[in-house]
């Protein structure tokens, strides 16, 4: 039985959460295996609305394991918070596992983001503001502290003492900021082990076990194919490492790659995103405005209003063969039920020259102007449908129009947030 690869193929929020907890039901262990708090997964279900940040979307099923990988950086209290928020909610987490490999955001990582935010001045990427980028930096530079070594107190006293000092030269001599103090870190990270000690396993190992048993593995992205380190706009991207791309699946939940048997990608049906950089789709007038109004576009982890704009196939076509999607989930298709007109950017224009890949220059990005084609809306309420027949034809061809320039099929398009509101094209697993 295969691993099935969830990721966002645009800028984040493509409806991840939502398309992972529908698909969860027939998997025996969803992992997420990148990024960490960041992340914002709004789930929708018979229990209420859940926005996740760290805990896989397969937690709402009993029976599944779900797992936090050695590829994400965890809050730990952030962790603890999400938990205990679900437990009062009635979600049991007695399933929920997190990896010992997983490195842990401190308390100096979030004062570097705002700073190194501050410092970048009108070039700040516009980040979370949690200290998972700072965390990913520390994790390469093998400064990081991992969640294993919370359980030995004199090693873990150690290795703070070195980091902490470390950590106080920077605070103090590159950002003017006060130093924090060995014991009180010590301390509240002792506390946090005590509370997520019993969840803390070799997480790999499970996965690994499960895939010889031939148990079906769903791994969950975050962030988006265009935030990538790699792939996306850089430097206007997030810090991630593996790549919340599928190419970091496998790492960052500790299978071989080969286990990976197929890439689904998570698509609006328009284009949003929050942060700052290059988005060559992204409308400043009326019609954005009315994007972000029909979808209530604010983000699920900070509340930021979210840039819109038309669905950018462009960026669409090159992040479906980034990750090698076999079929994508068009999300948020009745967001567009009102509109009368819709466009979708089919290439754009760089310095009078017509261009049909997605540059990889900021300074091309930037320059970019979307060339529309622009099709007729159907104006009328989509929320219901649940065949591709159901389906105005307007808006099915809206959705061959994507599958069609975007090189890939659509297997699920979502209709509304709640777990029924899909048609399942092609039940993918
Ligand atoms: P993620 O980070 O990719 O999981 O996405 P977010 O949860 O940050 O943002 C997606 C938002 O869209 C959430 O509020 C979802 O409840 C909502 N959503 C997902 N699919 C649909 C859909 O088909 N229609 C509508 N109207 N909302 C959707
Ligand atoms: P989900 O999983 C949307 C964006 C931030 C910022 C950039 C860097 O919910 O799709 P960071 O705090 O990661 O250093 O910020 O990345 N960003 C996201 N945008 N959805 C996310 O996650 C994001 N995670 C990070 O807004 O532009
Ligand atoms: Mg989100």
């Amino acid at each position: 039985m295969p691993a099935v690869v969830v990721i966002g193929g645009q800028w984040g929020d493509e409806g991840k959460g939502r398309v992972v907890d529908l698909l969860a039901r027939k998997a025996n262990i969803v992992a997420r295996y990148s990024a960490g708090h960041n992340a914002g997964h709004t789930i929708v279900n018979d229990q209420g609305t859940f926005a996740l940040h760290l805990v896989p979307a397969g937690i709402f099923y009993p029976e599944k394991t779900c797992i936090i990988g050695n590829g994400v950086v965890i809050d730990p209290a952030d962790l603890i918070e999400e938990i205990t928020n679900l437990e009062r909610r009635g979600v049991s987490t007695e399933r929920l596992k997190v990896s010992d490999r997983a490195h842990l955001v401190m308390p100096w990582h979030p004062v570097i983001d705002a700073e190194d935010e501050r410092l970048r001045g009108k070039n700040a990427v516009g980040t979370t503001g949690k200290g998972v980028g700072p965390a990913f930096v520390d994790k390469v530079a093998r400064m990081g502290i991992r969640m294993s070594e919370l359980q030995d107190p004199e090693g873990f006293g150690e290795r703070l003492q070195f980091v902490l000092d470390y950590k106080n030269k920077v605070l103090t001599g590159l950002y003017g900021q006060e130093p924090m103090t060995y014991d009180s870190v010590f301390e509240s990270y002792r506390e946090y082990w005590s509370r997520l000690a019993p969840y803390v396993t070799d997480t790999s190992a499970i996965c690994q076990e499960a895939m010889r048993r031939g148990e079906r593995l769903l791994l969950e992205g975050a962030q988006g194919s265009l935030l990538d380190l790699d792939g996306g706009t850089y430097d206007y991207v997030t810090s991630s490492v593996p790549s919340s791309t599928a190419s970091g699946a496998a790492l960052g939940s500790g299978i071989a790659p080969n286990h990976i048997d197929r890439v689904v990608g998570v698509y609006k049906a328009y284009q949003t995103r929050v942060g700052n950089g290059p988005m060559p789709t992204e409308d400043f007038g009326p019609m954005g405005e009315a994007l972000r109004d029909a979808g209530h576009e604010y983000g699920t982890t900070t509340g930021r209003p979210r840039r819109c704009g038309w669905f950018d196939a462009v960026a669409a076509r090159y992040t479906v063969r980034l990750n090698g999607c076999g079929s994508i989930s068009l999300t948020r298709l009745d967001v567009l039920d009102s509109f009368e007109t819709i466009k979708i950017c089919v290439a754009y224009e760089i310095e009078g020259r017509r261009v049909e890949t997605f540059p990889s220059s900021r300074v091309d990005l930037e320059a970019a102007r979307p060339i529309y084609e622009e099709l007729p809306g159907w104006g009328t309420n989509t929320c219901d449908c649940r065949s591709f027949d159901d389906l105005p034809i307007a808006a099915q061809n809206f959705v061959r129009r994507i599958e069609k320039l975007s090189d890939v099929s659509a297997a699920l398009v979502s209709v509304g947030p709640e777990r029924n509101q899909a048609i399942i094209v092609d039940p993918i697993i």
